[in-house]
């Protein structure tokens, strides 16, 4: 038996677009708990990637720069982390659709998961961690004090997505938007390792129909209900 303290952490998975980000950054800051965005992780190690011409269709293309890759991640309160790749900021650069389809098609192997395991598990230091993905409560911390399975219709995730696009003066077609989210859905849910399910033990919260404010009150009343009934 370990005399050590036991790190409580809070776990939000779901599809792009749900609002899990915004949510984990807002939890954490209420909490005063660390963070992690794994699918900055995953982002970041495409980044690296493509950077060094690996074959993404390859895993151990990809696997082989690995060895060469420098990446932190800095809190940023509200905006989640900044994301550094050898020094440089790549915090907007890993957010464009192309990045998060290369993160998905890297996070589909195997062996680039297992490699990044470690460095999420590193995250979970006192007083404790909010961490965001598709497999924190299921595969990286089974043991997540609380885990919540954050969901919204493809509708949903599009008009917000395309709002996001154009607060920044890009035009997007909804339609087109809807097509690529259910495309990422698909092969984040359809892989064999690590796919995108909800923990058995999962909270589920469609928040189609709720404000970000509504959903950071729902896992926060959820959160204090958890730690009352087991402290
Ligand atoms: O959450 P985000 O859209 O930034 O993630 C980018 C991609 O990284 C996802 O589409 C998914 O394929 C992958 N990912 C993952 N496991 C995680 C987080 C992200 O496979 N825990």
């Amino acid at each position: 038996m370990s005399d050590l303290p036991i790190v409580p952490v809070l776990t939000i998975d779901g599809p792009s677009g749900a609002g899990k980000g915004t949510a984990a950054a807002a939890i954490a800051q209420r909490l005063g708990f660390h963070l992690l965005d794994s699918g900055a992780v995953y982002r970041v190690a495409a980044l690296h990637a493509l950077r060094n011409q690996a074959d993404l269709c390859d895993e151990a293309s990809v696997l082989n720069t690995f060895s060469s890759m420098q990446a932190t991640f800095e809190p940023n309160g509200l905006a989640g982390v900044a994301v550094k790749l050898a020094g440089v900021d790549v915090s907007t650069e890993i957010r464009t659709e192309q990045a998060g389809n290369a993160a998905s098609q890297v996070a589909a192997m195997q062996r680039v998961r297992a490699e990044l395991l470690d460095e999420q598990r590193a995250f979970r230091q006192m007083p404790g961690l909010v961490a965001d993905g598709r497999d924190m409560g299921t595969v990286v911390f089974p043991d997540a004090t609380l885990k919540v399975f954050l969901t919204a219709s493809a509708q949903e995730r599009a008009e917000r997505r395309a709002k996001q696009l154009n607060d920044k003066g890009i035009t997007a077609n909804i339609a087109d938007l809807i097509r690529e989210i259910g495309e990422r859905d698909e092969r984040d849910a359809s892989r064999v390792h690590s796919p995108l399910v909800p923990a058995e033990d999962a909270l589920s919260i469609e928040s189609s129909a709720l404000s970000a404010d509504e959903v950071v009150q729902q896992i926060a009343d959820a959160w204090k209900t958890r730690v009352e009934r087991t402290s």
